[in-house]
């Protein structure tokens, strides 16, 4: 690696390529998964910087190396340390809480220790490499003492942080023993990103309500230690995808030919649907199940008419809450086809693997109706990636309203996933609507994608960390802060919003 300091310093938890041990020792590099990856893998393509991360397995970490350009520094992780703050606070406490508490978070001390250890780590790791006055941009939740961490041994660079996934309401938030500590370690930031407005507010209310401190709209004013304050925005910045090299890739002939090719393999069905997630709890592929088989059930749909194809990437696979819906999902797709497939063909194609970017985009093609029906979701690439690849005008999105594509995507057929009657209708209207309807609804879906791609993303986030007020007194003195209301961190409710 030639060079070794940087003016644009990325810190993610996943670097965007994992390691692969093979049985036989052999070792090789393979993207990893995820929507973080997909978007910044796009953005740094045109950029040059330094990424810092986790290299994907556990123990020393492998020595710096450049990937497609981009020169990649990976932080160790111990197999302890994987467990306690990878799968433990990472994924079984703070993930529940900021997704709606689908299912109960998980408190453990020891885990919040690791998180913090671990935190410091990739703090140094950025302190290391980042040139004076570079830009830092640290990525989620699994990294939120990083911007205060980073603050303290390099004054000089500027900080900012971006949330892929929701950020709760203060009555979840403040479950969190650690509440305090994850708000200030975020504070230390210059900028902060969230994927909507609501987002940006609830960490706001935050703030106000759990520390006391004075907010006025997007700005929370900070104390620091000499006795002056500091003022940090916090804004909303919604994600997207590389549209123009995805709809490139997807006009390809190869990708077409491979579209009508996976058609034919299905049987050449009138409709096919199309579901595609890491198999996480928060995507409600249990409840679009339900409503499929149900659908099923009323004779409202039938194979090999209709085929529903689930693309379920394999995903933290040793967290519990994972394991369990890896099997009860796996059990109602065996269930439905033992009801409903025949030999040759079947009812529910259920594929747990990841696939190529030509193949993704392939079966995004081939899909009459792409269901995305989420419980919560920060943003979801997928659908933004279905109407890309739709070049051809056609095809369905039946989208959850819990998603933060929604919010841009609104002539989507929207569904609440927790309504399986609702659903169904929403399922049915996509897969009945006359070509005219459909076609107007996905030229403004796509219009709206195009709109706001990644590279866009990028620009108004790096702009608006940019833009931020660096040192005490840069805000424009307009108005006068909100005062705190009375609220302490242990009384987070003691107070009322303003
Ligand atoms: P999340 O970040 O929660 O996983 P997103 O929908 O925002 O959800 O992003 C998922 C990304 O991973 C998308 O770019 C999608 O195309 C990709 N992806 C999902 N499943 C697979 C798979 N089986 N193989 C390859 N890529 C996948
Ligand atoms: O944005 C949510 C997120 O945790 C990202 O950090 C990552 O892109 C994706 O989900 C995959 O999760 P993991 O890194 O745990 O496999």
């Amino acid at each position: 690696m030639g060079r070794d300091s940087f003016d644009l310093v990325i810190a993610a938890n996943r670097l965007p390529v994992d390691k692969v041990t093979a049985p036989d020792g052999s070792t090789s590099w393979r993207r990893s998964p995820g929507g973080l990856v997909t978007a910044m893998d796009a953005v740094m393509r045109d950029r040059e910087g330094a990424w810092v991360g986790w290299a994907g397995d556990a123990g020393e970490a492998p020595p710096p190396f450049v990937d497609t350009g981009m020169a990649l520094f990976p932080v160790a992780l111990s197999a302890q340390e994987i467990a306690d703050f990878y799968e433990g606070f990472s994924n079984d406490t703070l993930w529940p809480i900021y997704h709606d508490v689908i299912v109960p978070a998980t408190f453990h001390r020891h885990w919040w220790k690791a998180y913090s250890r671990v935190n410091e780590r990739f703090a140094e790791a950025v302190c290391d490499v980042a040139a004076p006055g570079a830009t830092v941009w640290i990525h989620d939740y699994q990294l939120q003492l990083v911007p205060a961490l980073v603050r303290a041994r390099r004054p000089d660079v500027r900080i900012g942080w971006f949330n892929h996934i929701p950020f709760p309401p203060v009555e979840l938030f403040a479950q969190l023993p650690w509440r305090g500590d994850i708000l200030m370690g975020l504070l230390g930031a210059d900028f902060l990103g969230f994927q909507r407005k609501a987002d940006a507010e609830n960490f706001v209310r935050a703030c106000r309500r759990l520390m006391s401190l004075g907010t006025r709209g997007e700005q929370v004013r900070v104390p620091e230690q000499d006795g002056t304050t500091r003022t940090v925005r916090a804004a909303p910045v919604p994600i997207s995808i590389d549209v123009a090299g995805l709809e490139t890739l997807a006009r390809t002939p190869e990708v077409r030919a491979r579209a009508v090719e996976i058609r034919e393999s299905l049987g050449n069905p009138k409709k096919v649907l199309l579901g595609v997630d890491r198999l996480d709890y928060t995507k409600g592929i249990r409840h679009r199940l339900k409503a499929y088989q149900e659908l099923l059930r009323a004779d409202v749909i039938r194979p090999p008419d209709v085929v529903f194809v689930q693309v379920a990437t394999p995903s933290r696979e040793r967290v519990d809450a994972y394991r369990e819906l890896r099997t009860e999902v796996e059990r109602t797709v065996g269930q439905i086809n033992g009801e409903f497939a025949a030999i040759g063909f079947s009812a529910v194609e259920y594929l747990h693997h990841s696939y190529g970017r030509e193949e993704m985009a392939a079966l995004f093609l081939a899909a009459d109706v792409m269901l995305v029906t989420p419980l919560r979701d920060g943003m979801n690439l997928v659908a933004k990636e279905y109407v890309t690849c739709r070049f051809d005008g056609d095809g369905a999105l039946v989208l959850s309203e819990f998603t933060g594509a929604y919010h841009e995507m609104r002539q989507a057929y929207v569904c609440n996933p927790h309504d399986i009657e609702g659903m169904k209708r929403v399922i049915t209207t996509a897969l009945t609507d006359p070509a005219p309807v459909r076609r107007r609804r996905m030229r403004t879906l796509r219009r709206n994608v195009r709109a706001n791609d990644v590279q866009n993303w990028a620009h108004r986030f790096l702009n608006a960390l940019e833009h931020a007020p660096r040192r005490p007194g840069d805000e424009p003195p307009d108005r006068p802060f909100d005062q705190p209301d009375g609220a302490t961190a242990d009384n987070p409710v003691g107070g009322h919003d303003t």
